[in-house]
């Protein structure tokens, strides 16, 4: 019974804290897998495709990460039972992201950053949090706590879900009949989906002109991007297009169609744009490792999995 660790970073971090929380584990580390047939769950993160299909005593795949859409993305992936990562070390952390970006653009940052550069002592105008309204596109695990967060400041919180929600503070949007009285509603778009067939994209052009135009005053200039969900919801160039012309005032971006993010792209060097190198919510490997284990556990013992993933539904 080996617990193999596939990751295409922070593998050996992994190892080491597996091998710290139970000194008789046989722990392999990918791609010196020894001999396959003795592993029965692997820990991943982006393993290379086909790895896991050959493993013939597998039972049990663990995501590192929340998102399992480079996983759903391998056709030869084992029919056994998939668990993503969900955990309060990784939910606090982006939390905290999404808190420190809403503020950033509330308070027109990009802009004071922009004058300090040029040594400008410039008064903004600012809106008071009470008057700034926040949408979260994806309101599941992570959404939720990113409101939580948001409401203690004060904002106006709504929220876009495939079902209907019912959230304290949040007012509740729903499938594509919801998402245009969502996006009229909103000053700071906060992006917190799963990447599927369905969402895939989403974040272009057509989506960013749709957003409220009514936060386009002297003190909230239009509306910010906030995406810490996967790159693949969006497309780039359109959010570089949209800040050009003005249907973005402000982005902060934790996630790129290509990563990292290529030198050439615009998003780089755009003064209203934030760049974040995917670590919004980069989980300490001790907490992943005690989950998983945690997981192996209830596997063993036959009780039920936590936060396993709907192959079908892709997250
Ligand atoms: P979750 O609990 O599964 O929540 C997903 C939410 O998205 C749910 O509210 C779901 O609606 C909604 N949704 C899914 N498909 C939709 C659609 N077609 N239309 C409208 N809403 C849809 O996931 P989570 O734990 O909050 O994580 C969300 C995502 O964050 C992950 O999948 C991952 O990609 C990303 N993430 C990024 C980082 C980072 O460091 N940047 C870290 C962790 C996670 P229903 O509840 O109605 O189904
Ligand atoms: C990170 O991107 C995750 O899905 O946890």
């Amino acid at each position: 019974m080996a617990l193999l660790i596939a990751s295409s970073s922070r593998a050996d971090l992994f190892a080491e804290a597996a091998r710290a929380c139970d000194g008789d584990l046989d722990v392999r580390v990918a791609p010196d897998i020894g001999r396959r047939e003795d592993v029965t769950c692997a820990l991943v993160w982006q393993p290379p495709q086909g790895l896991l299909k050959g493993l013939p005593n597998l039972r049990l795949i663990i995501s590192i990460g929340a998102g399992v859409d480079s996983l759903l993305a391998d056709p030869t992936l084992p029919d056994v039972p998939l668990v993503r990562f969900v955990d309060p070390d990784l939910t606090g952390r982006m939390a905290e992201y999404v808190a420190l970006h809403v503020l950033f653009h509330h308070r027109r940052m990009t802009e004071f950053r922009e004058l300090q550069s040029r040594k400008v002592w410039k008064y903004l105008p600012e809106p008071a949090a009470h008057e700034v309204r926040v949408g979260i596109m994806g309101l599941g695990v992570l959404g939720t706590a990113a409101a939580s967060a948001l409401g203690a400041f004060g904002y106006r919180l709504r929220g876009w879900a495939r079902t209907p929600k019912s959230v304290a503070g949040v007012s509740s949007f729903c499938g594509a009949d919801g998402l245009d009285a969502f996006l009229a509603e909103t000053d700071i778009l906060a992006v917190l989906l799963p990447l599927t067939p369905a969402t895939r994209g989403i974040l272009d052009r057509k989506l960013f002109s749709r957003l409220s135009q009514q936060g386009r005053d002297a003190r909230l200039p239009g509306p910010a991007l906030i995406n810490a969900g996967r790159g693949g919801l969006q497309i780039d160039t359109d959010i570089a297009a949209a800040l050009d012309a003005g249907d973005l005032y402000a982005a902060s971006l934790d996630v790129f169609e290509a990563e990292p993010l290529p030198a050439t792209s615009p998003l780089w060097s755009h003064p209203r744009v934030v760049v974040t190198p995917h670590n919004a919510a980069e989980s300490a490997p001790s907490a992943i490792v005690r989950y998983a284990l945690r997981q192996m556990q209830r596997q063993r013992c036959g009780e039920p999995l936590e936060n396993l993933v709907d192959i079908r539904r892709g997250y």
